[in-house]
């Protein structure tokens, strides 16, 4: 299976962070955001990628290839485990780029991908969120859409206030944890929400779904909305997957995502308890 991972958009809830790099380039801890996206697409079995960017993203592509003058100079220093690292992130995946020309939307995104992908199931993948699960989000995705041959999206419950922010669905439950999805609404108002379940940013769809994207008229925002697209498949399924996405594209999100992670490498844990505990006191 071949993935699309959509970072063309301008970041404009991050300003003035994103406004010469793309917020897919925030360093969460102590990687860029889109590294942690190929990863999980990689853990998910996946090794073709396709990144769909716009003006200003060429820093992902630098990220991704090899950069011969630091290789070269952490060979002479001797410091091999910076070497292997580096070397590790050109060797991930094979990953091409295309550009969206305009920002007409996610769905229109995803329609730059049409060429790539051809007739077979693909995996989408947002590159300004990051996903944490014993297994990972998309392949917890590939297995619903083996198992129900149709296309299947990861979902959370959002409190009732920020149904706002996100496509939200109405769904029947047909096995634990698993969605026939019966209606989407994107960014719906709160009193319109069919429901609190909302769309994580992990989807394997089928191949149709171009066709639907192509049909679909700008929608919230004068966008072409992937969303709005879904509604014309013949089936979908929703998954409330094991584990916890992060939303990268707000600063405070980044900001709590970057101290969980830092929580999770033991090299920096004590230090940080310590450092959180004078902050809280000198705050009371
Ligand atoms: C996009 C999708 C939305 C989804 C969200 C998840 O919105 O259109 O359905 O819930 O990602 O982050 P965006 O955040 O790009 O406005």
């Amino acid at each position: 299976m071949k993935a699309v991972i959509p970072a063309a958009g301008f970041g404009t809830r991050f300003l003035p962070a994103t406004k010469a790099q793309p917020k897919e380039m925030l360093p969460v801890y102590d990687k860029p955001t889109i590294q942690y996206v190929i990863e999980e697409a990689v853990a998910s079995g996946i090794d073709d990628i396709l990144i769909v960017t716009g003006r200003n993203k060429r820093s992902i592509e630098d990220h991704f290839d090899k950069s011969f003058e630091l290789e070269q100079t952490l060979q002479s220093a001797g410091k091999d485990d910076r070497l292997k690292q580096v070397r590790e992130i050109t060797d991930l995946a094979d990953i091409c780029y295309v550009r969206q020309k305009e920002q007409k939307g996610l769905g229109d995104a995803i329609y730059c991908a049409k060429k790539h992908i051809g007739g077979e199931a693909f995996a989408v993948l947002l590159g300004d969120s990051i996903t944490k699960g014993p297994t990972p989000c998309t392949k917890q995705l590939i297995d619903v859409y083996e198992k129900y041959g149709a296309s299947a999206i990861s979902l959370e419950e959002v409190p009732k206030e920020k149904v706002e922010r996100y496509g939200i669905i109405k769904g029947r439950e047909v096995e634990k944890d698993i969605y026939k999805i019966e209606k989407l609404v994107e960014k719906p108002l709160s009193h319109q929400a069919p429901s609190n379940l909302a769309i994580m940013g992990r989807y394997v769809l089928t191949p149709d779904i171009f066709d639907k994207i192509d049909e679909t008229e700008p929608g919230v925002g004068g966008e072409i909305q992937l969303t709005d697209a879904l509604q014309k498949l013949d089936s979908i399924y929703g998954v409330t997957f094991e584990g916890k996405t992060y939303d990268i594209g707000n600063r405070l999100e980044w900001l709590k995502t970057s101290i969980e992670f830092a929580m999770d490498d033991d090299d920096s844990k004590d230090d940080l308890i310590e450092y959180m505990r004078e902050i809280i006191i000198e705050n009371e």
